[in-house]
């Protein structure tokens, strides 16, 4: 193995994680922009890259000596799996570390959601606010309502345990369940939070005709990735009053927002913060880092993804 291989990183991460984790073991190369990128592969073996980087066979074809993808984010759906898997190339993501963040962020969404706080931040900032009103801006309780979770991975389950200790009911909808049961699950769902990974099958998988199984005073919360709801339908649901509200971290064509949703006053929108807390970031950047390191080395880091095998059609 070569002692100091070439890692290429497209963020230059924290001087921290740089000194404790890569300085001494790697060659590294900071390279953000894909052309470059794209060069600096050439003779690369690692890779510590975001999920704004398409992992993709293009990249793969500029990297023949590329062993190791870190990528700083949980979510994979930037990453051609199998192609990598072809090559022999080893990737390493970011779960655990990122968990409590992400599922803090959806509580902040719910909470925004259901008590307006963007609405009343707007009104207290405008200089129109006229005092205290008792019919001004209501919002819905949390406590007694029931939530419905899709998605029961490590963020979805956290974000159950602490819905639960808030006093909601709490029910979870996974992979394997049937259509009429998942139904079953939006018509009680007063709260709906998305944390699947996105995967071809949860491409919209909040779709117009599961929207509408939503009781009236449903708030809808997504920290896992835009696609996963058909955007266009939300929008309608939402202008319509269909549902209550819905609190959004991520959308469809990042970093673009419809400006249809962005007129509308029921929704919280953030610009894809859910891991975006000082500690977790350091964190996500070390357990990247270091797992190129380790593939590189020869280990099998903790966080190695296994690549699913998807079937052949014949
Ligand atoms: C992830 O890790 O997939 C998150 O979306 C990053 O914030």
């Amino acid at each position: 193995m070569n002692p100091r291989p070439k890692i290429v990183i497209t963020h230059p991460l924290t001087p921290r994680v740089l000194r404790e984790e890569l300085d001494a073991k790697a060659r590294v190369v900071l390279a953000t922009r894909r052309a470059t990128i794209l060069r600096e592969l050439r003779d690369a073996e690692g890779l510590v890259s975001l999920l704004t980087v398409r992992v993709d066979e293009e990249l793969l074809r500029a990297a023949p000596r590329l062993r190791a993808v870190g990528n700083v984010a949980v979510g994979l759906d930037n990453i051609d799996l199998q192609a990598c898997a072809r090559r022999g190339i080893r990737v390493v993501n970011t779960p655990r570390v990122l968990t409590r963040a992400t599922a803090e962020l959806a509580l902040a969404l719910l909470l925004a959601a259901a008590r307006r706080l963007p609405e009343g931040e707007r009104l207290a900032r405008s200089g129109k606010w006229k005092g205290w009103d008792p019919d001004q801006l209501h919002g819905l309780d949390l406590r007694g309502r029931h939530a419905v979770i899709a998605g029961p991975g490590q963020i979805g389950t956290e974000f159950g345990r602490i819905l639960r200790a808030l006093g909601l009911t709490v029910e979870f909808i996974s992979r394997a369940e049937s259509e009429p049961r998942v139904r079953a699950k939006l018509r009680r769902a007063q709260v709906l939070s998305l944390h699947m990974p996105l995967q071809p099958e949860s491409r919209h998988w909040l779709s117009a005709s599961r929207l509408a199984c939503l009781p009236g005073d449903a708030i809808v919360v997504n920290t896992a990735r835009g696609p996963v709801i058909d955007e266009a339908a939300l929008i309608r649901a939402l202008r319509s009053r269909r549902i209550f509200a819905a609190g959004l971290d991520v959308y469809e064509r990042e970093p673009r927002i419809p400006r249809a949703l962005r007129a509308l006053q029921n929704v919280v929108l953030l610009p894809h913060l859910g891991s975006s807390t000082r500690e977790t970031r350091e964190a996500m950047a070390r357990a990247a880092a270091s797992g190129v390191v380790a593939v590189l080395a020869g280990r099998s880091p903790w966080n190695l993804v296994k690549t699913p095998v998807r079937e052949r059609r014949h």
